[in-house]
C-alpha cells in the first residue's frame, strides 16, 4: 500500500491567536484540494482551540507541538493529552528544541507517545543527529536508539497511528540541510530499518517518516521524490502561506497518488 504523503507545520512560538486564526482562513481555501496529501498545522497551546474550530469543517488537520504523558495533576505549566482530544489529531513529540531547552530526554518521550496513543491520537515523533554527532560518523547509530528508545513498549498495532520526523538538528532553521540522498540514507537506515528490526516488514514499509530542517518550496521536490521520505516537518516555511501552499502543491505533485 502507498504511504500517504504528510507535511506538517510546525509553528513553534509564533503568531498570536488572532493572527492564527487569520492564517488559517487564507491557507485553507488555496490547499483544501491538495486530498492526496495529509495536511497539518502546529500552532501554539494557546491557539489550538480557536484554529481547530476555524479548521473544523476543513481537511486540515491539528497538531499540538507537545503535550504532558499523565492525565492531570500538580505539573505547573503543562498541557495533558487528555486536554487535547477534542482539538488535535496529531502531537510533535521529541522536538530536539524540546530536548535541548526544556529536557525532553528519550524516556519522556516514550511516555509521551503511549499517552497520545492511548488517547486516540497520533505521535509525530522527532529524531536527530547533532553537528558533532554527524561529523563523528555516529549518526547511524544515534538516530537508531532515539527511534528504538522512542517505541519501547509500543504494540505492532499502534504503530499504524506513529509518525517519525528525522529532523538533522544542525539542519533546523540553519537554511543548511542534508542533500536528498543523504536524507534517504539515513531515513532508510537509522529509522525504517531500526523499525524493520523491531516490528518486520509491514509496519516498517507502512510507517510514515518526514524529512525535517530547512525544507523550502527550493528543496522540496528533491525530498519529495527520495523513496523513503514520505513528507516534511517544515519550520520556517510553515509560517508563509505562499511558501506552505507551495509545499503542500509539490508533495501532491511529486508523491500523490
Ligand atoms: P525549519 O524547522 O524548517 O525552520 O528548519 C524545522 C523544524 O524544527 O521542525
Amino acid at each position: 500500500m502507498p504511504r500517504t504523503p504528510i507535511i506538517a507545520g510546525n509553528w513553534k512560538m509564533n503568531m498570536t491567536v488572532s493572527e492564527s486564526v487569520d492564517f488559517v482562513k487564507e491557507l485553507a481555501p488555496k490547499i483544501a484540494s491538495y486530498e492526496a496529501v495529509e495536511r497539518i498545522v502546529s500552532p501554539t497551546i494557546l491557539s489550538l482551540v480557536a484554529v481547530s474550530d476555524t479548521l473544523k469543517d476543513s481537511p486540515i488537520k491539528v497538531s499540538a507541538q507537545d503535550a504532558h504523558w499523565e492525565a492531570s495533576g500538580a505539573f505547573t505549566s503543562e498541557v495533558s493529552v487528555a486536554m487535547l482530544t477534542d482539538y488535535v489529531d496529531y502531537v510533535i513529540i521529541g522536538h530536539s528544541e524540546c530536548r535541548a531547552y526544556l529536557n525532553e530526554t528519550d524516556e519522556k518521550v516514550n511516555q509521551k507517545a503511549k499517552a497520545i496513543l492511548a488517547a486516540g491520537l497520533r505521535p509525530i515523533i522527532a529524531v536527530g543527529e547533532s553537528l558533532e554527532q554527524n561529523e563523528a560518523g555516529e549518526t547511524e547509530t544515534f538516530v537508531s536508539s532515539q527511534v528504538k528508545a522512542a517505541l519501547d513498549g509500543i504494540s505492532a498495532e499502534d504503530m499504524a497511528n506513529v509518525v517519525i520526523a528525522y529532523e538533522p538538528i544542525w539542519a533546523i532553521g540553519t537554511g543548511k540541510s542534508a542533500s536528498g540522498d543523504i536524507a534517504n540514507n539515513i531515513i532508510k537506515s537509522a529509522v525504517r530499518d531500526t523499525v524493520r528490526g523491531l516490528y518486520g516488514d509491514d509496519v516498517a514499509d507502512a510507517i510514515r517518516i518526514q524529512y525535517g530542517g530547512s525544507v523550502k518550496p527550493n528543496n522540496m521536490e528533491e525530498y519529495m521524490s527520495q523513496p523513503d521520505i514520505d513528507g516534511a516537518l517544515v519550520g520556517g516555511a510553515s509560517l508563509k502561506v505562499d511558501a506552505f501552499t507551495e509545499l503542500i502543491e509539490i508533495a501532491s505533485r511529486v508523491k500523490g497518488n
